[in-house]
């Protein structure tokens, strides 16, 4: 039995055509794109051509385009180079449930001495933009936050936010990670100035990314050295990571243009997700179902533990992920559904299916035979069968 790999949004599967792409840029031509000769010439072509290739998929102009080497990456700089660009300002505006390549580094603008709104989120994941416009003033250097969340894949409006943003003077910063090569995006009318994204989300190799700079935007490189990228971002390009990167974009677009492909992600997710609650009791979808990325669903299954869950999967050879992150030894809760204000019992039970391109209805179905056994033997040995138990009252207070 082969693996069934439900979880998307933590990495994907590199494409075959991808890694034909980039293995002569690890074999044959090895040249310096910045080099004088033609070796490294060659080299540096097929850097443009990727260039292009990610210019095109997100409707932007190539020289728009900054390779990094991960959406982290891209993060970081985008919110430094946000905050440089306006240095009288003190103000960011982020939301609860942001990933924490942008959380932690909010964290630590704190501790710099700028002031942070953590915008909240609904039962559903969505923001609410009469928080938004409230917390802008003349202070606001940036706001930053995601197009997709990686957990629930609720979408946020980042039409509607760039709109406020730019109409207090802030810069707009997208994390859009967990959105390309899912949901079309044109940078060319749209309130963006500055958009992360990640190879390794869109069927490309871990370590390459791109960050999106609107043309004019008065930008600060985080990484400082020699020239590469216009003197956007210092150190030797990975040629090979940035030609696998375009060839995915390349794929990606004609994905969508076929429309078929991401059709049949969400019929699958659909199916899986109807599957599952018509034959579970006591479960329920996490996130707007109206406004969802058409691969993810996050299911909370009531009275038992999330990773109890996983186990149960993995044994099947079936991967998913679960909300929790292990911090220090203990399950702490995920924070984006804790935002969300979900009950205890929902909290720890959620697990989130993740699609591909590559899933197949046979993977679906498979899942969807094991689950209901999952729930129900781990539910016999669950001491938590109800929400009204003084033991849960406790514990609602302890997270509050
Ligand atoms: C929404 C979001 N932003 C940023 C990142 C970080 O991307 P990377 O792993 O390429 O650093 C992730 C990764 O899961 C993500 O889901």
């Amino acid at each position: 039995m082969s693996v069934i790999y439900l979880d998307n949004n933590a990495t994907t599967r590199i494409d075959p055509e991808v890694v034909a792409a980039m293995l002569p840029y690890l074999n044959e031509f090895y040249g310096n794109p910045s080099s004088m000769h033609s070796f490294g010439g060659q080299v540096g072509r097929a850097v443009k051509t990727a260039r292009e290739q990610v210019a095109s998929l997100l409707g932007a102009l190539d020289s728009e385009i900054v390779f990094t080497s991960c959406g982290s990456e891209g993060n970081n700089t985008a919110i430094r180079a946000a905050l440089a660009a306006q240095p009288d300002k003190r103000h960011i505006v982020t939301t609860q449930v942001e990933h924490a390549a942008v959380l932690n580094v909010c964290n630590q603008l704190e501790k710099e001495g700028y002031r942070v709104t953590y915008l909240s989120v609904d039962r559903r994941g969505q923001l609410d933009l009469c928080e938004l416009e409230a917390a802008l003033t003349g202070d606001t250097a940036l706001v930053t936050t995601m197009y997709a969340n990686n957990e629930t894949g609720t979408v946020f409006p980042i039409v509607e936010i760039g709109s406020l943003a730019k109409a207090w003077g802030a810069s707009f910063h997208v994390d859009a990670v967990q959105a390309v090569g899912k949901l079309p995006l044109n940078m060319a009318d749209s309130p963006i100035d500055l958009l992360t994204l990640s190879g390794h989300k869109l069927h490309a190799p871990k370590g390459i990314g791109a960050l999106y700079v609107r043309r004019g935007f008065r930008f600060r490189p985080y990484l400082i050295g020699g020239h590469q990228e216009r003197g956007r971002r210092a150190g030797t390009e990975n040629v090979a990571g940035i030609v696998a990167l375009g060839k995915a974009a390349e794929l990606t677009q004609q994905y969508f243009t076929g429309s078929v492909a991401i059709a049949h992600e969400q019929v699958l997710r659909d199916r899986l997700e109807q599957g599952l609650l018509a034959t579970i009791s006591d479960c329920e979808i996490n996130g707007d179902p109206a406004k969802r990325l058409p691969n993810t669903t996050n299911i909370g299954f009531k009275y038992i533990e999330g990773e109890a869950i996983l186990f149960m999967l993995n044994q099947h050879e079936i991967c998913a992920s679960s909300g929790s992150a292990c911090t220090s030894g203990s399950l702490e809760p995920s924070h984006v559904l804790r935002a969300m204000g979900l009950p205890y019992t929902t909290l720890h039970g959620s697990i989130r299916f993740s699609l591909s391109r590559y899933t197949t209805i046979a993977e679906v179905d498979r899942v969807l035979a094991v689950m209901p056994g999952i729930v129900q033997r781990l539910r016999d040995l669950s001491p938590f069968k109800d929400d009204s138990a003084d033991w849960l009252q406790d514990r609602e207070v302890a997270l509050a």
